[in-house]
């Protein structure tokens, strides 16, 4: 595209930002509660909350609360969620069985959602993390992230998901080929219909570190994860990454963390067109919280332009702690 315009003072882009009208009139990019995935913490017991402290507003939820939220955002027209189970230390185990036992945590969550708010989607999270002794996303060996004995136990967490009735499988291991992998035990077993979001390009980040305290993973880690996440240097990659992931079966890809990797975003859906979504990540979220707490920014408006940003690189969705905040601000303006 080559923009026409006329020399100054024919142009004048004041012009159509003199009123508010004029404003909207002439707005490129819309959110919508549509673009909104609420990633939450779910935990043990009944009536249990449990503040995540870097989190604020967030809080690890027992099932009945996790469905409470599912309600809400239901109610808020946000058509997903997704769970990430904090683990019984004494469930974390070197070999991670406890990751596709159909009665974990997250299984139980899932049914417990489609039996009480059938029509939202509810995603999941597959990666060993939150059941492993040593908080890796793959099993380990003398040091060594297996990716092969790994993807085994990955399809096996997926078809235990899908079996709960999982509407979206989101592999964040970054393991090599398990992508393949799972859609075609999903076709073998009968889950034909349900959708995978590959984290196909997510980055070893500082950023995640209120997510680990979150699902108890960040002080069982032994050593850092750059051996299977990307090195935050790289792009080309990113899109080999997601091409290989579209190739062997993904049906969305995701781009992970957000707002450091907007570029990256937008050669995605320049490259592939496909439905891609980017992950506000917890320290993306702390950060803003903890600024708007400090009255250093707006908070809200923070968070919105945030959310514009990745309107902006392309993005057709967004996973954030915001969603229900940034629905609620949707639905009462309008
Ligand atoms: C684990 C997983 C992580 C996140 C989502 N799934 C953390 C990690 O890779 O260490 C991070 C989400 C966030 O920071 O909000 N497989």
């Amino acid at each position: 595209m080559r923009p026409i315009q006329a020399p100054y003072p024919a142009a004048r882009f004041r012009r159509l930002r003199r009123s508010d009208a004029l404003r909207r009139l002439a707005q490129e990019n819309v959110l919508s509660v549509n673009d909104l995935i609420w990633p939450m913490f779910v935990c043990d017991g009944s009536g249990v909350s449990d503040p995540v402290a870097s989190m604020p507003g967030v809080s690890r939820r027992s099932i009945d609360g996790i469905v409470a939220q599912a309600e809400e955002a239901a109610a808020l027209g946000i058509p997903a969620v997704c769970l990430f189970p904090y683990t019984d230390p004494d469930l974390r185990t070197e070999t991670c069985e406890e990751a596709w036992n159909p009665e974990n945590l997250a299984n139980r969550a899932i049914r417990a959602i489609k039996a009480a708010v059938p029509d939202i989607a509810v995603m999941t999270d597959i990666a060993l993390d939150p059941y492993n002794a040593n908080g890796h996303d793959g099993l380990v060996r003398d040091g060594i992230i297996l990716n092969d004995e790994t993807i085994e136990a990955l399809v096996r967490m997926a078809l235990a998901q899908a079996e709960a009735g999982a509407d979206i499988l989101g592999p964040s291991d970054m393991m090599d080929g398990r992508i393949g992998a799972m859609r075609q035990s999903l076709e073998v077993a009968g889950y034909q219909d349900v959708t995978i979001l590959s984290y196909a390009a997510k980055y070893a980040s500082a950023f995640y570190g209120p997510f680990r305290d979150a699902v108890g993973a960040g002080s069982r880690l032994v050593g850092d994860k750059k051996t299977y996440q990307m090195n935050p240097a790289n792009s080309d990659e990113a899109l080999r990454l997601i091409e290989r992931d579209l190739r062997e079966g993904a049906d969305m890809v995701m781009v992970k963390p957000g707002m450091p990797y907007l570029d990256i975003c937008r050669r995605v859906k320049d490259a592939f067109g496909a439905p891609t979504y980017a992950y506000q990540v917890s320290g993306e979220y702390a950060m803003i919280c903890g600024a708007a707490a400090q009255g250093w920014i707006d908070g809200d408006r923070a968070m919105m332009e945030a959310m514009m940003g990745f309107k902006r690189a392309g993005c057709d969705g967004v996973l954030t702690y915001f969603a229900p905040r940034i629905a609620r601000m949707l639905n009462d303006t309008h």
